[in-house]
């Protein structure tokens, strides 16, 4: 699948790119089957919530499932991102980030750059983050935030916050943002389940708690030009795949084999 001329301009202005129902309903019902499936295992890549201990992220899940190891290479994910970033892209992470209803956590404000650069040595911010919804995504249940347009920005000053959540990581703080939101507009990422998102590196990101009674779980792959590898192995395998092994997409029929 290629983006055409105006989505590709869109992602360059705007730093994100939102691709309504591009999953069917059959192909979402194959996807969450698999995730209750790698959600069961006791794996130290299912991280759990800080407060309820249930499923907050569930990684390396091309390494833990059929379904995903096809997903991770989607001509859908994969095509558009060799358009943007080049034809040589690796499987950095693959993952789900679960907000339960009522329990669901916060994703801080952040660049994924920051971590990939301070935690693994990733040297340019290149990297794609492509996901797709596996339940309908609203305003109540926990969407992510863009600031747009804040990829133009580079990469921001941050702090490691270690205690907010679960999960280390590298966050805007207050004030950035605050001088960021006065440039770009606040976006939230809503859709049906089966809605894909495109977005960079250096996009200025994050997701507050889940109030609703809607879980809402969504699939993530990051794709990294191989040239632009990890060069710290600090953090477990889970975080940041080390087979730099161009990845090749599949049919487009490789979750359900229906033409
Ligand atoms: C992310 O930063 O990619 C995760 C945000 C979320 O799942 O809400
Ligand atoms: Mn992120």
């Amino acid at each position: 699948m290629q983006l055409t001329p105006e989505q590709l301009l869109q992602f360059q202005s705007d730093g994100f790119l939102i691709l309504p129902n591009l999953f069917s309903p059959v192909e979402v019902a194959l996807l969450r089957a698999g995730m209750d499936r790698v959600f069961r295992q006791d794996d130290p890549a299912n991280i759990r919530e800080k407060h309820s201990q249930v499923v907050r992220t569930a990684m390396a899940l091309h390494q833990r499932d059929e379904v995903f190891a096809r997903l991770a290479r989607h001509p859908r994910f994969v095509e558009p991102a060799q358009q943007i970033a080049g034809p040589d892209l690796y499987i950095q992470q693959v993952k789900i980030n679960v907000k339960e209803a009522f329990t669901g956590e916060v994703w801080q404000w952040h660049q994924d750059f920051a971590t990939h650069h301070h935690d693994d040595g990733v040297p340019e911010p290149l990297a794609l983050n492509l996901h797709v919804f596996l339940d309908d995504v609203n305003e109540f249940n926990g969407p992510l935030y863009f600031v747009r347009g804040s990829h133009r920005f580079g990469p921001a000053a941050t702090r490691h916050d270690t205690t907010t959540t679960s999960y280390p990581l590298w966050v805007v703080p207050p004030d950035v943002l605050k001088k960021m939101t006065a440039r770009g507009e606040l976006v939230s990422a809503k859709g049906s389940a089966g809605t894909a998102l495109i977005f960079g590196d250096v996009l200025v990101h994050g997701s507050p708690p889940n109030l609703s009674p809607w879980p809402r779980a969504i699939f993530s792959l990051i794709l990294n030009p191989v040239k632009n590898h990890s060069t710290s192995e600090k953090r477990p395998q889970h975080f940041h795949h080390r087979d730099l092994t161009p990845v090749v997409a599949l049919a487009d029929n490789c979750l359900s084999g229906a033409r």
